[in-house]
Order: C-alpha cells, then sequence, then structure tokens
C-alpha cells in the first residue's frame, strides 16, 4: 500500500472516501468535520443529534455523499473522550477505520490528521500513529491462505497548510518503517513451527542483513560447544533441528566501541519437552520465537532509521521437543559462565537458552541489555494480554524502557525482582535450578535471568501474554502482534540522543 501526503481541502479530494473524525460528546464538529457537515447540507451533525454517530472511540460512522461531494463515503472516525485520548489512540482509530473502508471495497482513501487539532498532537506524530494504525490494522498473514478482501491501495494524508508537509513526509517514513517492521516480526511469528525452524530464522536475518546492510552471524552447535553454552545446547538436544545463535549488528556510530545488545527469545516450537505440555493449545507455541522476532524486526528498522548508536541483536534459536536425546529433569547443566543449572522442568526452557545469550552478550561487553522473551505463563496470568512485564536491575534503564514502550503504544508495567526470591531457584545439588515454587513464576523466573547478566545494566520483557491476539480491535489483529519491535527502536533511538 502506497501513502502519500498532499495539500488541500479533504472535501475535494476524489477518493473512494475520505475520514474526518469526531470526539464523543461533541454535537457541533468543527474543523475538517464541519466542512465535510456543510457540504453535506448538515448531514454529519443530523446523524449526530439522531444519535447514529456518537464518537465513541473506534466507531465509524458512514455517510453515502450522493454526489454532494467528489468521495463517494465520508466515515467519521469517532476518537472517544477527549479527555481520555492519546497518541496510541490515533493508532487504534486509523486501523478500525482502515478496516471498515476495506470492508466496503474501498481502495483509495484520504483522511485527515486526527488528534493535531484540539486533540493536542504533535503534527508528525499524528501522522506516524495513521500510518502505523493503517498499516498494522490491515495487515493479514497470507502466505498459506487469500486475503477475504481487497487491499486499500492507497492512502492520502490530507493537510490544509503546505507549509507542514515536510512534517508529514517525517512521520510517513517513520510510521512505514515502523509498521513495515511490526508486520515483519509478525509474519515470522504466524510462520508455523515446520517452516520457521532455527534455520529458517537464521535465513531471515541473513536477509534482513543483506537488505539493510547489517552484520550477520550465525554460531553452529560446534561454536557454542566451544564456548561452553551448555544451557542453550541442553535444551536443543531433544531435536533434531540443528539450534542457531544468531546475531545481527548495526553500527551508527563508528566513534563508539559500545553497542546496546537486544537479546530475544527464539523457540522454535515450544512443547515442554520431557516435561511436555498438555496437547489443547500447544499449537499456540510456534509463538515462542516472538522475541527474537521483534529483535530481528527491531534491527531492520534500525538499519533505515539510522540512529547515531551500535545496536546488536542477539537471538538463540532452537526447539524444546522431547526425544531419546531430550533433556530430562533433574538433568544439570552447565552454562557458559560456568554456573550449573539443575534442571527442574524441561517446560522451563526459555531462561535456559537465555542464560547463555546473555552471559554471551556480557562477554562481547554489549550494554545495557533488553531481552524479549516469551517466558512464562506466569506473567499472562498476573497482567493478562494486554500489558507485558518489565524487570530490571537498573531502574534508570528500567525508566528509558518504560518511556520508550509508551511512545510505542506498546503498554508495559514493571514488575518487582525481590531479593527475598531468590531463595526459591536455590538448588540442592547445583548453583541454581530453573524452576520456582508455585507463585510469583514471573519474577522467579526474571531472578533467574538476573544472575547471568553481571553488573551490566539489564531490562527483561516478559512478552508471554501479549505476544498474540486471539481478538481483532484496533491495529491489532488475530495472530502475531509483533510486540516489542516499537519499544526496542524507541528505545535504541531514545538512547542515540
Ligand atoms: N513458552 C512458555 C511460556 C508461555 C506460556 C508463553 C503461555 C506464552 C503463553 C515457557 O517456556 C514455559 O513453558 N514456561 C513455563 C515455566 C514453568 C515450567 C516454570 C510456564 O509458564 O508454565
Ligand atoms: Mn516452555
Ligand atoms: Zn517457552
Amino acid at each position: 500500500m502506497e501513502v502519500k501526503v498532499i495539500a488541500g481541502d479533504v472535501t475535494q479530494i476524489e477518493a473512494d472516501a475520505i475520514v474526518v473524525n469526531l470526539f464523543e460528546g461533541v454535537g457541533q464538529p468543527g474543523g475538517a468535520t464541519a466542512a465535510v457537515d456543510k457540504a453535506l447540507d448538515g448531514g454529519v451533525t443530523r446523524l449526530i443529534s439522531n444519535g447514529e454517530i456518537k464518537g465513541k472511540f473506534g466507531e465509524v460512522g458512514i455517510i453515502h455523499t450522493l454526489g454532494k461531494l467528489p468521495a463517494g463515503i465520508v466515515a467519521v472516525a469517532g476518537l472517544g473522550k477527549r479527555q481520555d485520548f492519546t497518541l496510541d489512540k490515533i493508532r487504534g482509530v486509523a486501523g478500525e477505520f482502515c478496516r471498515s473502508l476495506r470492508k466496503l471495497n474501498c481502495h483509495r482513501i484520504a483522511t485527515i490528521l486526527h488528534g493535531a487539532g484540539i486533540g493536542g498532537i504533535a503534527t508528525e506524530a499524528s501522522v506516524e500513529a495513521i500510518v502505523e494504525g493503517s498499516l498494522l490494522g490491515l495487515y493479514s498473514f497470507t502466505r498459506y491462505k487469500k486475503s477475504e478482501y481487497e487491499d486499500i491501495r492507497e492512502i492520502l494524508i490530507v493537510e490544509r497548510e503546505e507549509s507542514k508537509l515536510p512534517a508529514l513526509e517525517r512521520g510517513v517514513h517513520k510510521g512505514k518503517i515502523m509498521a513495515e517492521a511490526t508486520a515483519l516480526a509478525r509474519d515470522m511469528v504466524n510462520e508455523p513451527a515446520n517452516c520457521m525452524t532455527p534455520s529458517r530464522m537464521s535465513e531471515v536475518a541473513k536477509e534482513i542483513a543483506n537488505e539493510h546492510n547489517l552484520v550477520f552471524n550465525v554460531l553452529d552447535s560446534n561454536d557454542m560447544e566451544a564456548i561452553g553454552m551448555g544451557a542453550l545446547l541442553g535444551v536443543a538436544k531433544g531435536s533434531s533441528q540443528a539450534p542457531k545463535l544468531i546475531t545481527l549488528s548495526y553500527k551508527g556510530d563508528v566513534s563508539s566501541k559500545n553497542a546496546i545488545g537486544f537479546i530475544g527469545k527464539g523457540v522454535t516450537f515450544d512443547s515442554g519437552g520431557i516435561s511436555i505440555k498438555p496437547s489443547e493449545g500447544m499449537g499456540e507455541m510456534k509463538d515462542d520465537m516472538a522475541g527474537g522476532a521483534a529483535v530481528m524486526a527491531a534491527l531492520s528498522a534500525i538499519a533505515q532509521l539510522k540512529p547515531k548508536i551500535n545496536v546488536a541483536g542477539i537471538i538463540p534459536a532452537t526447539e524444546n521437543l522431547p526425544s531419546g536425546s531430550a533433556l530430562k529433569p533433574g538433568d544439570v547443566l552447565k552454562a557458559m559462565s560456568g554456573k550449573t543449572i539443575e534442571v527442574i522442568s524441561t517446560d522451563a526452557e526459555g531462561r535456559l537458552i537465555l542464560a547463555d545469550a546473555l552471559s554471551y552478550a556480557v562477554k562481547q561487553g554489549f550494554s545495557p541489555l533488553v531481552d524479549v522473551a516469551t517466558l512464562t505463563g506466569a506473567c499472562r496470568v498476573a497482567l493478562g494480554t494486554g500489558y507485558s512485564g518489565v524487570f530490571g536491575n537498573d531502574q534508570e534503564l528500567v525508566d528509558k524502557v518504560l518511556k520508550a514502550g509508551s511512545e510505542a503504544g506498546e503498554k508495559l508495567w514493571q514488575m518487582p525482582m525481590p531479593e527475598e526470591y531468590k531463595e526459591q531457584n536455590k538448588s540442592e545439588i547445583a548453583d541454581i535450578k530453573n524452576t520456582g515454587d508455585k507463585y510469583g513464576g514471573a519474577i522467579t523466573a526474571a531472578l533467574f535471568l538476573g544472575e547471568f547478566v553481571d553488573n551490566t545494566p539489564w531490562v527483561h520483557l516478559d512478552i508471554a501474554g501479549t505476544a498474540s491476539s486471539s481478538k481483532e480491535s484496533g491495529y491489532v489483529v488475530k495472530g502475531a502482534t509483533g510486540v516489542g519491535v516499537r519499544t526496542l527502536v524507541e528505545l535504541a533511538l531514545s538512547l542515540a540522543k
């Protein structure tokens, strides 16, 4: 789909539909909505007074113009209550109106900026959000089944004042990169596990590197053996798919030797291993590489946005399967850091592979570190499917991640890292064990990871609840969400400043 910006009067645009907006509770609209109302001889205000259009968030009121305007349809997008309005609402609104208009077979649509007037949002940010919301709301995974709908081919963003066009162009540029990277992560996660194997992840990383001029590196099991990655190799043992430790590096600051490290869990299928999961819903566990996909996609966006900073993305990729050669409960593994780990559950595999990936990142000197992982069902129980859990050993870094998340529209919630819970990870026979007690599982998992970062400032994002969605809403569609990508990109941009 093409996104264009033009200066002009939205009422005069020739398109299949034009989109204006309305805050909830407003009876007499202003701005572009008022201009459209006038051209329709009061058609918008009549529908408002009839209660047909209320301006509720996500509502899309459709009015056929019957020749009164060059565009056949006017869509009135509900922005919700003005006091609740945020930048992220614009993304949601855009997703909703795009899907509504796609159902009406519109191919070319024009929209005004949303929230930039009385909503108080900066022009560039509003445009970025419209582009992200539109592209992500229209996303579908069509590799194995054709889409039900014909695509919207063109979106025009219309602004009255010509002087604002450069800001609009900047918003489109960043919004497209953000949305395309998020869609790339969604594609990878939606791909079934028989296709998205560790080797395939490595190929995709190589493709990203070639396309965007990143340095690609991959370790195979012999390399892992040589540096003592016993935890990652332990998980990989049960599968006939070769594990990979993928690195994608972006160099945006040649004057610095430092690089920040993003680490993403890449379990391409998590059956639980010998501690096998119940069969119901097990197919969902193809999503267990969502953190890895987010890191790879974030690097592709960073490579295009070119911040002045160095970034390394590290993805430990493996399957977790039961077999005659699989890891067993009770086994003891020796991690790259030298720590021994007693395996209580082979289903707590994410922290095992991340332990080695974090040690590897520390050894390379990357700092600060942020890992992204579908790590615990307990995090989904604690926070539901709307918020990712944030854990860290450095409040300043945590705050920066929280801010990046809020800019990106990815909801985050900080969780505690209580010293006294570390007790739960103590083993009788090894330095640490890979599960805690019955309760607080997201926290004990985070505390486990914290044992492998030394003193490096580090944040862990548990995206088990947020990596995929069972319903369509706003710019989220069913299936993978691509969560993490935009937060990581915003973080890299802010750390570069
Ligand atoms: N990949 C799962 C976590 C998960 C659960 C992600 C639900 C998405 C949705 C992880 O590897 C896992 O199995 N964790 C266990 C840990 C337990 C054995 C301590 C869990 O959460 O049950
Ligand atoms: Mn598991
Ligand atoms: Zn897992």
